[in-house]
Order: C-alpha cells, then structure tokens, then sequence
C-alpha cells in the first residue's frame, strides 16, 4: 500500500499504526447473533481516545441473556454499536438506542441499517436525561464501568455513573418492566455495593428483586492486590479499603419478596443462544415469585454453564 494511501485511510480513520509502524485495522466487524455489526476493533490501540466504541467486550453475552416478551417501547442505555438495541429490536415496537457518545450513535445508525432493522431510533443523551417522564418496559444498560478507580474515558465512569442510573431507573420502568446490567462493582468493609443501590434505588411503590450471574469476584490473589495497588496510584489510599470487586450481568424486576441472589456462572461459555434465551425468562420469573431454588437448578443442569 502506497504511503498516502496509508494517509488517507488514517486520517478517514480507518486504519491505525501502533509502534514499529505497524498498521492494524481501526474497525472489526463482526457477525454476532445472525447480525452483521461494525464497530471499533479490539486491538487498535487508541483507548486513550474520548470517542471509543465498545469492540463489543461484554455486549455479546448480554444480548443472549434478555427476556424476550413482546414489548411496546424498550431503552438501551449506552448503546455503543447498537448490539443490544438491535437484539430488543426483535420483541418490542419500537426501541430507543441512546448514548453520550456521537460516534457510538452514528455506529448504531450505521448497523440498523446493514441489518434492514428500522424500529430503532438513535438519541443523544447523558443517561435518562432526554427522556424525562417517558416509561419504558425494557431496559438495558452494559454500563461503563470496570475497575477503574479514575475513569479515563466513556467507556470507564466509575460507579458514579451507576449511582445516576439506580437513582432515575424507578422512574423510567413500568410496573411489569425488566432492568438488565453488565456492571462491576465493589464491595467495602461493611458496605457491600447491594446496600448502597438499594439506596440509589430509594423507596419505591413496588420493592426490586435482583439476580446477579457472577462472571467473577476478586477478593484476593495477585490481580486483586495489583488493582488495588494501581487504585492508590490513582484514587489516593483510601481505595486500599476496598475489600472486593465484581463483574457480572444484573437482572431486576419488582418482587413481592426484594431478594438479591448472586449464582457464579461462566457466561464466556455460555452455549447458543436459544438455551440462553431460556435462562433470561427462568431470571425474571425466578425474581417476580421470589424463589431462585429452579433457577439454581437450571443453571446446574445447563452443561457448559455450571458454576465456577
Ligand atoms: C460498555 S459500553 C456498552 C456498549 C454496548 N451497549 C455494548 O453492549 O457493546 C458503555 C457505553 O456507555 C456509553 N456511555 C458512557 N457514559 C454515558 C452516559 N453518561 N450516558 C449515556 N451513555 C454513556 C459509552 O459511550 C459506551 O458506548
């Protein structure tokens, strides 16, 4: 390839050079639930830049797991490239794709349509804040949030972002409504992160119920110290407390009983998508009786999905 044709696809950003010259793809598509998606490749190196889009890390299992009931309006919060609004897309009458980022929206824009899919509509906007008083029966929310102690771009907020998110959700979710989290969370010495979103949550007419599927949970070993060494380096000594951190995918729904249960599972093995299908209902109906036993045995009973 000639030198400005190098330039040229630089400057569209198509392309990238890493160090040594090296020149890596900028964009990856990938065919992830008989969708054909676009987004940013994993490995082009520019995670520094405001505007990434997610290269669809954890995306892909979130998407398997929803609950599909028919629905009239549901949200994707974040949406990045679209993949979990374009997976609603097939239940509801009409999904709302936002996000905070113009270059995730236009991404979004661009997959709805290589996929022929038009009941989605792509909105700018910082968490709910452009959909006051509107009520939704689905939403979905693949929060940015890792184990970030100083979030560094959009795709690292810090648990702040969930704080938003936990305070406005009641107000958004109808009655029948169900909530869907990719998040990570910490816990403190006598403050597990269940206690404070039940406080972002607040009182509400009709209490939450919640399942977590645990992909991980560090609370000792080498990493964890490593992460919370870089934590002080960041955030100043008071992160030393933190006594463990989470990841997982969240389901809540309102329940007679506001359980929390927590199940280890091992979702990057997570068979095809129709037995996963499965598991997001057995989720919400486990939560809207109060019971979670048949959901215990249904995870055991699902081969690759054991717990870990
Ligand atoms: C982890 S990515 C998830 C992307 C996509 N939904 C997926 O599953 O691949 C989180 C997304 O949240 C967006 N985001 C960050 N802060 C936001 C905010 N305050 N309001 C709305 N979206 C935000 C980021 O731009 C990013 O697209």
């Amino acid at each position: 390839m000639g030198s400005q044709a190098v330039r040229d696809l630089r400057s569209l950003k198509i392309i990238d050079t890493c160090p040594g010259d090296r020149l890596i793809a900028r964009l990856a598509v990938r065919h992830v639930l008989g969708k054909v998606l676009v987004t940013d490749h994993p490995q082009s190196g520019f995670r520094g830049e405001s505007l990434i889009v997610d290269p669809l890390w954890e995306g892909p299992a979130l998407a398997r797991l929803m609950p599909s009931r028919r629905r009239r309006l549901s949200l994707d919060l974040g949406t990045g490239c679209g993949i979990l609004a374009l997976q609603l897309a097939q239940w509801s009458d009409h999904v709302i794709a936002s996000d905070i980022n113009p270059r995730a929206l236009a991404m979004g824009e661009l997959n709805a349509r290589l996929n022929s899919i038009d009941n989605v509509s792509f909105v700018q906007s910082d968490l709910f804040e452009a959909f006051r008083g509107q009520i939704f029966d689905q939403i979905v929310f693949n929060a940015p949030v890792g184990t970030e102690f100083r979030p560094r771009h959009m795709l690292e907020a810090g648990e702040a972002i969930l704080e938003a998110f936990f305070n406005a959700m009641p107000h958004h979710l109808a009655e029948t409504g169900v909530v869907q989290l990719n998040l990570c969370f910490r816990d403190w010495p006598g403050d597990p992160f269940v206690t404070r979103m039940r406080s972002w949550i607040g009182p509400t007419d009709h209490a939450f119920g919640a399942v977590l599927l645990r992909l991980w949970r560090r609370s000792s070993g080498p990493r964890f110290f490593l992460e919370k060494a870089l934590g002080v380096l960041r955030a100043g000594p008071e992160a030393l407390s933190c006594s463990a951190i989470s990841r997982g995918i969240m389901t809540l729904a309102r329940s007679p009983l506001p359980t929390h249960s927590e199940i280890d599972v091992n979702y990057h093995q997570w068979p095809p998508q129709a037995t996963t299908r499965h598991l997001g209902e057995a989720i919400v109906a486990a939560i809207e009786t109060g019971a979670d036993e048949n959901l215990r045995g249904l995870i055991g009973s699902m081969g690759r999905l054991n717990p870990i």
